[in-house]
């Protein structure tokens, strides 16, 4: 069994993406400019977004916080996203989600001028991935693909088994895996909360990605002997060993699993740390634009 160790592979497309940024400033360009909007005080959002600002900030990426309570209203929401449209200062830009119920996720997204869209979310985006198009693809599944790649992990004709079926992790991937690319060119099965058969079908995978945000949903008898799993999970759960009072669980029983599997991702360490660079090499590519 070979851990995949995201840590280290972020660790290294930072360098590469410090070079590039450091590259246009020799050039005499102003470096990246990324702002996130950060609503609310939502644990989980708050760390994420620190991560992401030290990660602009570790590899010369300048980046804006913009912070509202959660009593903004929508109209106020869809201004500043208007303004940063506008700005030609900022070249990429991401609403972190989720927001508060009283706004309409999607109308935001939809609100984010596409060549701005860093997060990939936008339906143009999202249409343009779709058919093989130049796009910007979003953070989680484009740091899934390029840990496949820099593992040189065959998927070529590999029976592949998508967990999960969300907008930012499930739909995305499963598109990316089957497209005629390398990685790709896999044979590719979703499975969500109404399919009957699951563990029938995760058996039958040589690749399983996980994003269904369960803990420990996978467990060893689902799991070929031989098989490459990549777990997406990221739940809080309470915890005495840590300082913070949580830590995050994936959705894979590693301790059971890993044994089986020809390659793993650790949770913390594996795919988390590859969808922040991810992020920075949109706003790299959308600086370049
Ligand atoms: N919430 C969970 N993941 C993400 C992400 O990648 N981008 C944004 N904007 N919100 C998220």
């Amino acid at each position: 069994m070979q851990l995949i160790d995201g840590k280290r592979i972020a660790d290294e497309i930072k360098a590469e993406i410090k070079i590039e940024v450091d590259m246009m400033k020799s050039r005499g360009l102003r470096p990246p400019h990324l702002a996130a909007v950060l609503v609310g005080h939502d644990g989980g959002s708050e760390t994420y977004v620190a991560h992401k600002i030290k990660a602009c900030e570790q590899t010369g990426i300048k980046s804006t916080l913009i912070r509202y309570e959660d009593d903004i209203t929508e109209a106020e929401l869809l201004r500043r996203i208007d303004d940063l449209n506008a700005d030609t200062d900022i070249d990429g830009f991401i609403v972190q989600l989720p927001l508060p119920k009283h706004i309409d996720e999607q109308k935001i997204i939809e609100a984010i001028l596409p060549s701005k869209d860093v997060d990939g979310f936008h339906p143009v985006n999202v249409g343009r991935m779709m058919i093989g198009l130049p796009c910007f693809v979003s953070a989680t599944p484009a740091g899934i693909m390029e840990l496949l790649s820099r593992y040189r992990i065959n998927t070529r004709g590999k029976h592949c088994v998508v967990l999960g079926r969300s907008n930012i992790v499930g739909k995305p991937v499963s598109i990316l895996m089957s497209r005629k690319a390398a990685p790709g060119d896999a044979t590719v099965t979703v499975c969500h909360s109404r399919t009957q058969n699951i563990p029938e079908i995760t058996r039958q995978a040589d690749i399983i990605i996980a994003a269904l945000g369960q803990p420990d949903f996978v467990t060893a008898d689902m799991v070929k002997e031989g098989a490459v799993i990549i777990d997406v999970g990221t739940t809080r759960v309470p915890s005495t060993e840590t300082k913070s009072g949580w830590k995050l669980k994936g959705d894979v029983k590693f301790d059971e699993v890993a044994p089986k599997c020809s390659y793993i991702t650790p949770v913390p360490g594996g795919v988390g740390p590859m969808t922040i660079v991810s992020l920075l090499r949109n706003t790299l590519q959308a600086a370049e634009r």
